[in-house]
């Protein structure tokens, strides 16, 4: 009896390899490497876990809400990114330093374009009956010399553990501002202390991380991103050392290089009495250290 040559590919590995053979022609050769290894990698883990028709579809409904959470102000995509651990590993691919350079972290979902340009000192919480904290440091290069005119642009939740795009009336910018260093390469932020939040949990990041018995709190943190003409821009974070969530943040973000002693002060000192401060308060110090551009 004669057979007639297979044409259709029949088995589960035969699909992953007849996958591969339609993207090589793809004459971008990274897309063709990017392409060729998500099939790899997505056919490996179906096969790995024999993933169910229900557990399929339920995937599909996932990612299609995780999009429809997405708005101008809420950026579920990024959270679960950042909750599966992918945008720490695209931070530390991305961003290799050398030694003496400040490191970098996630960016996260917060961060608004056009903070209100402040001149050191200014205070970024005038709303929030938080405790008063001055944040304060120089920018510096690799062989620790200040950068004049470098621009740091901070952001921070509120003492309610919430960021000002949250709220539902979220068109005004609060807890933000754009600093610069004066020539001996300081900055002074006023700002409160920060506190520990949870990432918001009311959406599918939510539901995965409660059926995985994981908790959403992230440790009290400020974030920055420091540049300057001629350096490479850090995306970053510094937290504070006396947090409860340091060793579990929900977004594996801590690094022990970015973990900072808030210093609480019961009398007013001189600077404190110029800023118009009360005691208590907290201050920190950090110095930024940039790698050259290349
Ligand atoms: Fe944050």
């Amino acid at each position: 009896m004669q057979t007639t040559a297979r044409r259709s590919a029949t088995t589960e590995d035969d699909i992953t390899s007849e996958v591969l053979r339609r993207f090589e022609a793809t004459p971008d050769v990274r897309l063709r490497q990017v392409m060729q290894s998500l099939v790899r990698h997505l056919h490996a883990f179906v096969k790995d876990v024999e993933l169910t028709d229900a557990e399929w579809f339920a995937a599909i409904q996932f990612l299609t809400e995780t999009g429809h959470m997405c708005d101008d102000k809420r950026q579920e995509f990024i959270l679960l990114s950042d909750t599966l651990g992918v945008s720490m590993v695209v931070d530390l691919i991305n961003h290799r330093k050398p030694e003496g350079a400040t490191e970098s972290t996630v960016f996260g979902p917060f961060h608004r374009e056009g903070p209100p340009e402040m001149a050191a000192g200014d205070n970024i919480a005038p709303r929030d009956s938080g405790t008063p904290m001055i944040v304060s440091g120089r920018v510096l290069d690799l062989g620790g010399r200040p950068i004049a005119g470098a621009k740091l642009d901070v952001w921070q939740a509120d003492s309610s553990g919430l960021y000002d795009s949250q709220y539902a009336d979220s068109s005004e910018l609060h807890m933000r501002g754009m600093f610069h260093t004066d020539d001996e390469g300081r900055y002074l932020v006023r700002t409160v202390r920060p506190v520990y939040y949870a990432i918001p949990d009311d959406g599918p990041v939510g539901r995965m991380l409660r059926a995985t018995n994981r908790h959403p709190w992230r440790p009290a943190h400020v974030h920055f991103v420091v540049s300057a003409d001629g350096y490479e821009p850090v995306t970053t974070h510094i937290f504070d050392d006396s947090d409860p969530y340091l060793e579990s943040d929900t977004v594996f973000a801590v690094k022990d290089s970015l973990i900072c002693h808030f210093v609480r002060h019961d009398d007013a000192d001189e600077r404190a009495r110029r800023l118009g401060i009360d005691p208590p308060f907290y201050t920190v110090e950090f110095d930024f250290a940039l790698k050259p551009r290349v």
